[in-house]
């Protein structure tokens, strides 16, 4: 079976973006995946690259890979961090902590933007249509916000969108083939749920497999409007 496209999967050793690489390898695509961990996936189709996330090996990687890859068809960019080892999401304002807050901001915010930055070159020379996914969270909607508390992740993922919001005008604006997604997955196994996963319904927690067939399914079907498209696992938009 022929390659069909080339995909970049960005924090590919977390639970969503290693089921992405496997869900587009299994889809014939060659997939390009990024992370700070080697990953443990042996296939013909995947490339890997390591990376600290500076801004350096950033524009370093995605430099190469644009260099070696000039018809990349996606980028998903799966960072994410709720908790650290010294703090959980805030319940209340006393436990706002800066270096928290600073760490949560650094990679659920900075670094996906920074990814975009890096690939601009990319995205505005080629002539195929890229789709830019970041993973965001349904937390991070300022009217949908009801509950309160984590006040980091809220941030850092409010902060994210409307990043994505803005550079959605201006690649517009530039005539840019790109679009870009903010996609919320819906409570996931994975590290980052697994503290929080007691009070949800067996059949409310989805497997990494079944987020990342959706996610690979609507970066296939968007429309290249130059909106940015806010949507969830079921494809289905959030208000801001
Ligand atoms: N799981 C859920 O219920 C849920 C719900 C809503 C939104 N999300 C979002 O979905 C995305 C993926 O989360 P997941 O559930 O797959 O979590 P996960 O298994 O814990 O994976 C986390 C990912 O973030 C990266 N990461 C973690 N700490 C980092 C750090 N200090 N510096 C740089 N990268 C770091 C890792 O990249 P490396 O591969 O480089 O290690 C890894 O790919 C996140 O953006 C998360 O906010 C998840």
């Amino acid at each position: 079976m022929m390659i069909q496209e080339t995909a970049v999967v960005i924090g590919a050793s977390g639970a969503i973006g290693k089921a992405l690489v496997n869900e587009k390898l299994k889809n014939h695509t060659h997939v390009i995946a990024v992370s700070r961990a080697s990953i443990n996936i042996k296939h013909p189709y995947i490339t890997m690259y390591e990376t600290d996330y500076s801004q350096k090996s950033i524009m370093a990687i995605a430099d190469r890979i644009t260099r070696v890859n000039p018809k990349i068809h996606s980028i998903t960019v799966c960072n994410g961090a709720l908790h650290t080892s010294e703090n959980m999401p805030e319940k209340k304002i006393e436990s706002f902590d800066s270096d928290y807050f600073n760490t949560l901001l650094h990679v659920n915010t900075v670094i996906p933007f920074t990814w975009l930055q890096a690939f601009m070159p990319h995205l505005m020379s080629t002539e195929m249509p890229c789709v830019f996914t970041a993973l965001s969270a349904r937390i991070g909607s300022i009217s949908d916000n009801r509950l309160g508390g984590w006040y980091s992740y809220r941030a850092s993922k409010a902060a994210l969108n409307m990043l994505f919001k803005t550079a959605a005008v201006e690649l517009k604006r530039r005539k840019c083939n790109a679009k870009l997604v903010l996609f919320h997955p819906g409570t996931t196994d994975s590290k980052l749920s697994k503290p929080f996963q007691n009070n949800v319904p067996p059949e409310k927690l989805f497997s990494p497999t079944f987020v990342a067939e959706q996610l690979n399914k609507f970066e296939h079907s968007r429309e290249f409007n130059g909106e940015v498209d806010f949507i969830d696992w079921q494809g289905e938009t959030i208000n801001w």
